[in-house]
């Protein structure tokens, strides 16, 4: 058996993750009233009989006027908690751990699924029958020309959006997850403070960049008074986007959630001004969010996840035995191939015999290799 640091477990407050490789959270667009269905748990479970360490469930939304799009996950009210705890029962039953991200969409609220043309809804009539929801936003300015002016929030609303968070939070314990990521990146709500560029205002939570970071510092604040001290708590991040924001600037912010108990940055980029959320005016080449992962990891002190276009085994090996990150996440390539974790220590010679996988699978993937079935890559 070969080492690998891959295969190495971590160690995050009370958690240890068995192996370094995490299902990046990804937007199924298929909840019921933001409840999760069967296609979730078909999913989800996938990905546990597949070997991944840590599996994150899609931007879950903390209160109805977070929402994306008709088809988001929520966790804005009790009756959601049960179809996420029988997801989570049978990806701990796997030996994976569970992770939510939580989101409010913002001034980005209110659009059609990727595949019905991923553009702002058209507000004249119910979507899927059921009625619109307000935008709301830190300024009046809009996402792109044609999309809703947000409603400036006021500081009931932010009280109430902080609330919201750490509400959802108590029911993700609820639910039994392991771990909980606030997403702070590709323009959605809490970007949407941290950008001077869509953050206008002039009390105090906008101007100078001390200002702009407060709500995203106060959510941190919340989210970690309600989530239990041994669990641990991630935050992604646009470590840089296109409207201006520094990777100094990230370090900066990183170095601020620590202190406030945050344990790690999953650190991605872009989107605050343009549609996708892997857009960061850098060319996407291989593991080109790497840099950010690693620096922050060094100059802030704690653990990154690094994410974007990471596929071959020996690729997320090395970004871990470097130390340029302490997890890797990955989204299409999950989609495309599940059992990645699996695949993956069988390449790295880390489990030959498939002896990590479910021995209802594991038997015959063992004589299947041994036998020759298996294709050469
Ligand atoms: C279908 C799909 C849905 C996504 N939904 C989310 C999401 O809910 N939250 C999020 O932070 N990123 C989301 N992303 C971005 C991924 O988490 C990931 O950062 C991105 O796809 C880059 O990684 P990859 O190159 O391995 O796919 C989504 C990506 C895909 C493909």
């Amino acid at each position: 058996m070969t080492e690998s640091r891959l295969f190495s477990p971590l160690q995050l407050r009370g958690l240890t993750l068995k192996n370094r490789i995490v299902v990046s959270p990804m937007a199924q667009y298929v909840a019921l009233d933001g409840g999760a269905t069967d296609w979730h748990f078909a999913h989800f479970a996938k990905f546990a009989l597949g070997g991944a360490g840590l599996v994150f469930t899609e931007a879950t939304k903390v209160e109805r006027r977070g929402l994306g799009t008709v088809g988001d996950m929520g966790l804005w009210k009790d009756e959601q908690i049960p179809p996420l705890r029988r997801i989570v029962d049978f990806l701990h039953a796997q030996g994976s751990a569970a992770g939510i991200q939580f989101n409010h969409a913002g001034r980005k609220a209110g659009t059609y699924r990727p595949w019905e043309g991923y553009g702002t809804l058209d507000r004249s009539a119910p979507i899927e029958g059921e009625d619109h929801w307000e935008v709301i936003g830190p300024s009046a300015i809009a996402y792109m020309e044609g999309w809703p002016v947000p409603r400036e929030m006021t500081e009931d609303d932010i009280a109430q959006v902080i609330e919201s968070f750490a509400s959802a939070v108590r029911r993700a314990d609820a639910a039994d997850f392991d771990v909980i990521e606030v997403h702070a990146a590709h323009g959605y709500l809490l970007h949407q403070f941290l950008s001077a560029a869509s953050n206008h205002r002039t009390d105090r939570w906008g101007g100078s960049l001390e200002n702009r970071m407060r709500f995203v510092l106060e959510i941190a604040r919340a989210v970690r008074q309600a989530w239990p001290e041994n669990k641990p708590l991630f935050f992604r991040i646009s470590s840089v986007d296109e409207a201006g924001w520094t990777l100094d600037e990230s370090v900066l912010m990183a170095t601020e959630l620590k202190a406030r108990g945050v344990d790690a940055i999953d650190c991605s980029a872009g989107g605050l001004n343009v549609r996708s959320p892997t857009a960061a005016g850098v060319p996407r080449r291989m593991g080109f969010q790497v840099p950010y992962a690693e620096r922050i990891r060094r100059d802030a002190g704690l653990a990154t996840m690094a994410v974007g276009l990471i596929i071959e085994p020996q690729h997320a090996e090395s970004i871990i035995a470097e130390g340029r990150a302490d997890l890797v996440a990955l989204g299409r390539e999950m989609l495309f191939n599940p059992f990645w974790a699996h695949h993956a220590a069988a390449r790295l010679g880390v489990d030959p015999e498939y002896r990590m996988m479910a021995p209802v699978y594991q038997w015959w993937l063992d004589r299947r290799a041994k036998a020759g079935y298996e294709p050469a890559n």
